[in-house]
C-alpha cells in the first residue's frame, strides 16, 4: 500500500476549522484507493508567532522538506500585522520549495448561486507566477517622518522564472480546451510588461491559441464573460488579484482552492484554500470546507491519485447541487461538521 507524508499547518482562525475535514474526506478516499496518509501536524500560526516571537522555528523549513506534500489551513490574526504572516511562513515556504507556479481553478458549481446573473458553465485556471515579480524585497524607505519621506520597490522579472511558468501555462491549456489568455499591462509598466509579452511569444505552443489583455480590461472581461477563458496566465501581482475576482465570479471566496507546485518535484508542493483566516467567524464553527477540500483533491492529483482528487469534487459537487445542505455564506445554515458528514455520506464512508 503506498504511504504518503503529509505536514499539516492548520495555521488560525478557521484554518484549523477546515483542515479537519480535509483530512477526514482525504482518509476515506485513501482507504478506497488503496492509499494512506500518515500526517505530522505544526503549529506555525500568528498565535505561535504572539507566544514565541516567530511564526515558525528557524528550523522550520528542515522539518516539513523531506514531506510529500504540506496542506495549509490560513494564517492571520487580528493584532499580528498581515505582512508577518505571509513574509514569516507562506513566502519563504513557497520561495524555499520554489513553488514557482500557484494554480487557481475556478469553476461553477450546481446549486451555487454566484454574483453574476449567469455564470453557468464557467471553468478557468489562474496560473500565477509565484516566487518573484512585484513581491519583491528590493526596495527600501527613506527620510521616515520627514515631508521627503519615501518608499521604492522593485519588481523582479527573470527570463527563467517567467519562462518557466509560462511553459507549466502552455502546457496546462494544451491539455485543456487550447486557449491561453496572458496578463499584461505593457501600455504602462514599459519594462517588465513588454519583457513578459515578449516572452510569452517565444514560449508559445502551436497547439493553443493564445492571446494577450492588459490586467485592467481582463479583470472586466472575467466578470462580464467569464466563460470564455481557459487558462489565464499572469506575474504575481495581477494574479493573485484576478484569482480572488475570478473565485467571487464563480460564487465565493470559500469555495476556491490552490496549490502551490514545484513541478519538478525538488520539494515538496503546498496545496491551500484560497480565504484567509476570517476572524470574523472563526470560532463558530461554520466556516466553509469547500476550499480546503478542493485543495485536498489536488493534492491527491499531484500524489498521482487524481482518480481519488476527482472523487473527492465529484462528492462536494453533489452535495452543493443535490441537497440543501450548505453553509451560511452559501445562504444554508450547516456547520463545518455538518457539511463533512455529508460529503462522507457521498463517499460511502459515513464518518
Ligand atoms: P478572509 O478570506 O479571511 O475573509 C474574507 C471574508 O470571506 C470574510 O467575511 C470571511 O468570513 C469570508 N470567508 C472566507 N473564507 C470563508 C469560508 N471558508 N467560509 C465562509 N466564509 C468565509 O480574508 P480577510 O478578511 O481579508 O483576511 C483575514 C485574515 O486572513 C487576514 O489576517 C489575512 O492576512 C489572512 N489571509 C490569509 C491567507 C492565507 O493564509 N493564505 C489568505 C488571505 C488572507
Ligand atoms: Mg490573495
Amino acid at each position: 500500500m503506498t504511504s504518503h507524508r503529509i505536514a499539516l499547518i492548520p495555521g488560525d482562525g478557521i484554518g484549523i476549522e477546515v483542515l479537519p475535514a480535509a483530512t477526514a474526506v482525504l482518509d476515506a478516499v485513501g482507504r478506497r484507493h488503496g492509499f494512506t496518509l500518515g500526517y505530522d501536524t505544526f503549529d506555525w500560526s500568528c498565535e505561535r508567532y504572539e507566544r514565541e516571537g516567530a511564526m515558525m522555528p528557524a528550523d522550520g523549513l528542515d522539518r516539513v522538506r523531506h514531506h510529500d506534500a504540506i496542506l495549509l489551513g490560513a494564517v492571520g490574526r487580528p493584532g499580528v500585522p498581515d505582512h508577518v504572516s505571509l513574509w514569516g511562513l507562506l513566502i519563504p515556504i513557497r520561495r524555499t520549495f520554489r513553488q514557482y507556479v500557484n494554480l487557481r481553478p475556478i469553476t461553477t458549481l450546481d446549486g451555487v448561486a454566484g454574483p453574476l446573473r449567469d455564470a453557468e458553465g464557467v471553468d478557468l485556471v489562474v496560473v500565477r507566477e509565484n516566487v518573484e515579480g512585484e513581491y519583491s524585497e528590493i526596495g527600501g524607505r527613506l527620510n521616515r517622518g520627514f515631508p521627503e519621506e519615501m518608499a521604492v520597490q522593485e519588481s523582479v522579472f527573470t527570463r527563467a522564472g517567467v519562462t518557466r511558468v509560462l511553459d507549466y501555462a502552455f502546457e496546462l491549456a494544451a491539455g485543456r480546451r487550447g486557449v491561453l489568455t496572458s496578463a499584461t499591462k505593457s501600455n504602462g509598466i514599459i519594462h517588465t510588461m513588454p519583457f513578459w509579452d515578449e516572452l510569452v511569444r517565444e514560449r508559445a505552443l502551436p497547439a493553443v491559441s493564445w492571446n494577450q489583455e492588459h490586467i485592467d480590461a481582463l479583470a472586466a472581461k472575467v466578470v462580464l464573460r467569464p466563460r470564455e477563458f481557459d487558462v489565464i496566465v499572469a506575474s504575481n501581482l495581477f494574479g493573485d488579484i484576478l484569482s480572488d475576482l475570478a473565485a467571487a465570479v464563480a460564487g465565493g471566496i470559500g469555495l476556491a482552492p490552490a496549490a502551490n507546485l514545484n513541478p519538478e518535484r525538488d520539494f515538496p508542493s503546498m496545496f491551500e484554500p484560497v480565504h484567509g483566516s476570517a476572524p470574523d467567524i472563526a470560532g463558530t464553527g461554520v466556516a466553509n470546507p469547500v476550499g480546503a477540500l478542493w485543495s485536498a483533491a489536488m493534492m491527491l492529483d499531484h500524489l498521482g491519485h487524481a482518480e481519488a482528487g476527482d472523487e473527492v469534487r465529484a462528492a462536494f459537487r453533489a452535495v452543493l447541487a443535490e441537497t440543501p445542505v450548505r453553509t451560511p455564506d452559501l445562504g444554508g445554515g450547516a456547520t463545518t461538521k455538518e457539511f463533512t458528514a455529508e460529503v462522507l455520506n457521498r463517499l460511502g464512508t459515513a464518518g
